[in-house]
């Protein structure tokens, strides 16, 4: 039990920043506000977040996505060989990054006891994703516990935005951006997040595949087991933005770790819901039922018209916020917006991805929708020096587009 106390204090090393700002629902974001050297350094003009909405922006064709297949008829330890095997220098260089980043900020004996200690967790997690993290671990010649810190804090630390509209024709199309490295490291010479540099080459498009036919399709990173961007050609789409809260995932891996097992892991349930889902109504009530270790927000879009949502995850509780739903500064009726705060409050000062993302989309219209989420996605802040890539999806369509983002100055950090 006394280490098991001390996987907590790992924890700690994550979240320690939040404990200094006093919005409580904004916790682990106001490690943004604690930061304010980052501001000062990636803002020596005095830019503004947001001056104008990008237009006829064309997605970068330089860097190719790489496509692998994930066979979920292979035993859970050879199913990610192949990929981790082909990414594993990036994959360590990451590691040995965050690593140095949070010896940096604690001092060393924080980062030790990932080794020490997080196997311990990794024990203790559904046995088909045990497999798949120890099977990682002995590809990569990483540690479990370095593994297991990779798939587990992730879902705690990225910051995104998503947004679900409908065109003229009444077919749905799915946004993202996918933020992450925020705190872990700023280069100041290349005015640039050092985590979210190195997340850059690690992203994929993955296949998981059942009898030789695609399944279901995801980005991720090399390395990560979970799914935080996928589709369901035919079916539906789904993404998840982190949702921060006070009473929230610290909460809930502590009382993993104490034995209630009762509540799933975001990234295992997501795997299960893009599995065994063939609809988009299936979808929504598996994301909204089961107790969570963290809270979160699920972003579902599906192929008739009506089929778009935002469901607001509590660890035990949910909110639906369905398309047609309007923001008080909100026009059209025909696009829902997600950042990393509910939809009933306003966000904080400083970070107010969404006002920019919603006045823009009512500008663009929904004649072109994809060219409108290209636009939008590519607006500062919304694009800021977080994002690592932006997808465009569409159930009905069968699309799938994914690329590597970039953000020169001036831009916002996050
Ligand atoms: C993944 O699936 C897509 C669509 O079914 C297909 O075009 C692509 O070739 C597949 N890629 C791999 C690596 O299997
Ligand atoms: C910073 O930029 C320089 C020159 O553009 C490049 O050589 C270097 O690799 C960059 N460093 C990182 C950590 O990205
Ligand atoms: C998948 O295809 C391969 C080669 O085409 C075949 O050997 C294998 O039996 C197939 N697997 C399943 C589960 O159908
Ligand atoms: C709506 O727009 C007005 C004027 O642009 C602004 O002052 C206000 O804060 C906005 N409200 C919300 C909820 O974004």
């Amino acid at each position: 039990m006394k280490k098991m106390w001390i996987v907590l204090l790992l924890v700690q090393c994550y979240l320690a920043a939040s404990h200094k700002y006093p919005d409580p629902d904004a916790k682990i974001l106001s490690i943004k506000a604690t930061l304010p050297f980052a501001s000062a350094m990636t803002n020596p003009h005095n830019i503004t977040p947001f001056d104008h909405c990008e237009t006829n922006v064309t997605p970068p064709t330089v860097f190719k996505i790489p496509e692998y297949e994930i066979n979920l008829d292979l035993p859970a330890e050879d199913r990610w060989t192949k990929l981790v095997s082909d990414k594993r220098e990036k994959i360590i260089a990451l590691i040995e990054s965050i690593k140095q980043n949070c010896d940096q900020l604690f001092g060393k004996s924080l980062f030790w006891m990932v080794n020490e200690f997080l196997p311990l967790l990794t024990q203790t997690l559904p046995a088909e994703y045990r497999q798949e993290l120890l099977g990682i671990s002995s590809a990569t010649g990483l540690s479990v516990g370095e593994i297991t810190l990779f798939n587990v804090f992730y879902e705690f630390f990225s910051v995104c935005t998503s947004i679900v509209a409908k065109s003229e024709e009444g077919v749905l199309y799915h946004g993202r951006n996918l933020d992450f490295g925020l705190f872990l490291g700023w280069d100041p010479a290349n005015h640039t997040w050092l985590t979210t540099n190195l997340l850059k080459p690690l992203v994929v498009k993955l296949n998981f595949t059942q009898g030789n036919k695609t399944l279901y399709q995801s980005i991720s990173y090399a390395g990560h087991t979970g799914i935080l961007t996928a589709l369901k050609p035919g079916k539906f789409a789904l993404s998840i933005d982190e949702r921060f809260k006070l009473d929230g995932g610290y909460v809930g891996i502590v009382e993993w770790i104490l034995g209630m097992r009762n509540q799933q892991w975001i990234s295992f349930l997501t795997r299960e819901v893009m599995e065994k889902c063939t609809s988009y109504s299936c979808a929504q009530k598996e994301l909204a039922k089961p107790p969570l270790v963290a809270p979160v927000y699920f972003i579902l879009s599906g192929v008739s018209p009506s089929e778009g949502s935002i469901i607001t995850r509590g660890r035990n509780d949910f909110n639906i916020w369905p398309l047609g739903q309007k923001h008080k500064n909100q026009t059209g009726d025909w696009f829902l917006v997600q950042t990393n705060f509910d939809q009933w409050k306003k966000p904080p000062f400083y970070d107010d991805r969404r006002t920019p993302a919603i006045f823009c989309m009512d500008k663009e219209g929904n004649k072109d929708v994809p060219q409108a989420l290209q636009n939008v996605l590519s607006t500062r802040p919304v694009l800021n020096k977080l994002t690592t890539y932006t997808a465009i999806m569409s159930a009905e369509k069968n699309m799938f587009e994914v690329w590597i983002q970039s953000c020169p100055d001036p831009c916002w950090p996050w």
